[in-house]
């Protein structure tokens, strides 16, 4: 995780860095620093946020510096503290780096260069590798690009850095192996960052790089690439990014997350705009027509995801085999790339990620292509790793997702993982027209009924200050509402820091029941499809332990309500929908109660929005 900024060109860096660098705190907020260098170079950083950084450097002289680098943090090596945080100095002083990433091996090249007279002052892996360049870079006498390079080579790991050098003042390094970098170019100007949105505003023009790639941009001899690997020179391919300021912005709303949960209409709309054609009959998604027929001959498929995508996962698992008749397993990215599994030559492999850098997730695409699987790949970040790591996929389209807590990213995946079940019944022949045009016609139809369902904000506000000071949480639904249920307690958890289970309802009985008294607030998606009498009978049993019942119904319901103290309607759907609807409200409960108890949303402790650590 963590992200990086750096600017070479004409202008002030410092307000630039300091902006890119909170439009990056969703990748991590322990700590931050900067770095600033035209004749000479300051660093200042601390543990806290960007906002922190500020006030400590509002005391130094930042104007007029056109050099700089920034980095905010997600702690791996070593605690969040003003010495463990980024920029880190090599011994001599001259040379500054930010990293995002580990370096494996950091402590066999700790010992090699203690043994050479180096000295360390945090417990960071990367203060070893700006050593690291710069014993290579003395002792053979190199340019820091040199240096760089033939570092790189030595390291295990993941990283994404940028490099300056007071010996080559005028220029920076940067490099990326694993952790996502984007370069932008402008006239006579060049912005580094690990997403785009730090310099939206001032070009569009980006090289994102690849793995084992460098480059070297300098004032005077513009930009060059090189392969890590061989030293070799590399063409640069540059892109226009689509990203607009707008998108990136809170736009009137107290907290992305808020915004992001309102964007949801919008968002599905995006997802499903000239791929779900309900009067043609028709679902087109270019990745699967270019693979139709990988697709019509699976005999499995395997999902690989994590957290949020990961519950995604679970519904396609519900919907592939109900729709196409196709078994589906759904693995966790991090326990699938370490067990050995059984992965065949033409296997279908999809992997869900919001970012598309989720370092597990991409490791087990990689583990699955070795084995000769077809990976496809459901992202939301257009050319993100996993989507260039992929055979074939789908975006999703749903905008960047700042806020920490996934929402839109979520309903959206599901409204790609419907309509794909929708087109592989149509593959595999399992699904008759009327069902396909019955649920084609209510996804069409899903942000009116999303609208619908923000509308009831105020009442879900309420029900939240009545639980807002709960310890424990229990999150229970059947069939495809199992997988609305982990998401909506993982959704409280992660923002408000109360405790909360996601079960599936049956399941209850067999341990989570002992948990329950009239403390104990229980959420109960109890929609009318699939197992409704089965799920009533569920929500009997836990009235009678007295717990407090908040439930999602179906409109009209009659008898959950009647057993509930608290209700939330959701329109009709069919089962598969009802994820996405009831997901709405989840979110709401979970975004008052964690403001109600003074959380920041969009930032919650410990927690980054893309995992590139493994
Ligand atoms: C982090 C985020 C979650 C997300 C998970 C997987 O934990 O905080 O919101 O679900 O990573 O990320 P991905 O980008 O692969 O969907």
């Amino acid at each position: 995780m963590c992200g990086i900024v750096g600017y070479i060109g004409y202008r002030d860096a410092y307000p630039i860095i300091i902006k890119g660098l909170k439009r990056l705190e969703y990748r991590g907020y322990d700590s931050a620093g900067i770095t600033l260098f035209d004749d000479s170079s300051t660093v200042v950083k601390t543990k806290g946020k960007v906002s922190d950084l500020e006030q400590t450097a509002a005391s130094h002289d930042n104007k007029g510096k056109t050099l700089g680098m920034g980095h905010t943090r997600w702690a791996t090596h070593g605690i969040p503290s003003d010495l463990n945080s980024h920029p880190h100095l090599s011994n001599s002083g001259k040379i500054a780096i930010v990293h995002n990433g580990i370096i494996e091996n950091y402590a066999a090249l700790k010992k090699m260069l203690s043994d050479n007279g180096f000295h360390f002052i945090s417990d960071t892996d990367t203060e070893v590798l700006v050593n690291l360049i710069e014993f290579i870079k003395t002792s053979q006498n190199l340019k820091v690009g040199k240096a760089v390079q033939i570092a790189l080579t030595q390291v295990v790991g993941a990283y994404a850095i940028a490099v300056i050098d007071a010996d080559r003042p005028g220029e920076v390094v940067v490099a990326k192996l694993g952790s996502p970098l984007a370069i932008g170019i402008g006239k006579d100007e060049y912005f580094i960052a690990s997403d785009a949105s730090p310099f939206i505003e001032y070009t569009k023009r980006t090289i994102y790089l690849d793995d084992n790639e460098m480059a070297v941009i300098s004032r005077e001899q513009g930009f060059k690439m090189y392969s890590i690997i061989n030293d070799k020179v590399i063409t640069p391919i540059i892109q226009d990014i689509q990203l607009s300021l707008e998108t990136i912005e809170k736009g009137g709303f107290d907290y992305f997350m808020l915004k992001e949960i309102h964007e949801q209409p919008h968002a599905i709309n995006d997802t499903f705009r000239g791929r779900l054609l309900v009067d043609q009959r028709r679902i087109n998604i270019s990745g699967i027509e270019h693979n139709k027929e990988i697709f019509k001959n699976a005999s499995r498929i395997t999902i690989i995801a994590c957290g949020t995508s990961w519950h995604a996962g679970l519904v396609a698992e519900y919907l592939f085999e109900d729709a196409a008749r196709i078994p589906v397993e759904v693995e966790y990215a991090s326990e699938f790339r370490y067990r050995n599994p059984v992965i065949n030559k033409g296997d279908i492999v999809i992997a869900i990620s919001q970012s598309g850098e989720t370092a597990d997730t991409l490791a087990a695409i990689k583990l699955a292509k070795e084995n000769g699987a077809f990976v496809f790949g459901i992202c939301n970040v257009v050319g993100s790793s996993i989507a260039r790591a992929a055979d074939g996929g789908a975006y999703t389209h749903a905008g960047p997702e700042i806020g920490v807590a996934s929402t839109k990213a979520f309903t959206t995946q599901l409204t790609v993982i419907i309509m794909m079940g929708l087109r592989l019944g149509q593959l595999k022949g399992t699904i008759d027209n009327a069902d396909f045009d019955r649920v084609a016609k209510q996804l069409a139809a899903l942000p009116k009924l999303i609208e619908s369902v923000l509308a009831y904000d105020k009442q879900i506000e309420k029900i939240a200050r009545e639980y807002k000071d709960a310890s424990n949480f229990l999150y229970l639904g059947r069939g495809y509402n199992f997988p609305a249920a982990l998401e909506g307690a993982l959704k409280l958890k992660e923002i408000s820091y109360i405790h909360a289970e996601g079960y599936p309802a049956a399941e209850m009985k067999h341990g989570p029941i002992a948990l329950i008294d009239k403390n104990m607030p229980v959420v109960v998606i109890a929609t009318n499809k699939g197992h409704y009498e089965k799920i009533v009978s569920n929500v009997q049993e836990i009235k009678s332990r007295n717990a407090k019942i908040i439930s999602i119904v179906t409109k009209g319901d009659e008898s959950v309500k009647l057993l509930s103290d608290h209700v939330i309607e959701i329109p009709e759907v069919t089962e598969a929908l009802v994820p996405i609807l009831a997901s709405v409200p989840l979110q709401l409960l979970s975004y008052h109660i964690a403001i109600m108890r003074g959380c920041n949303v969009d930032q919650p402790r410990n927690l980054a929005k893309s995992v590139t650590v493994e």
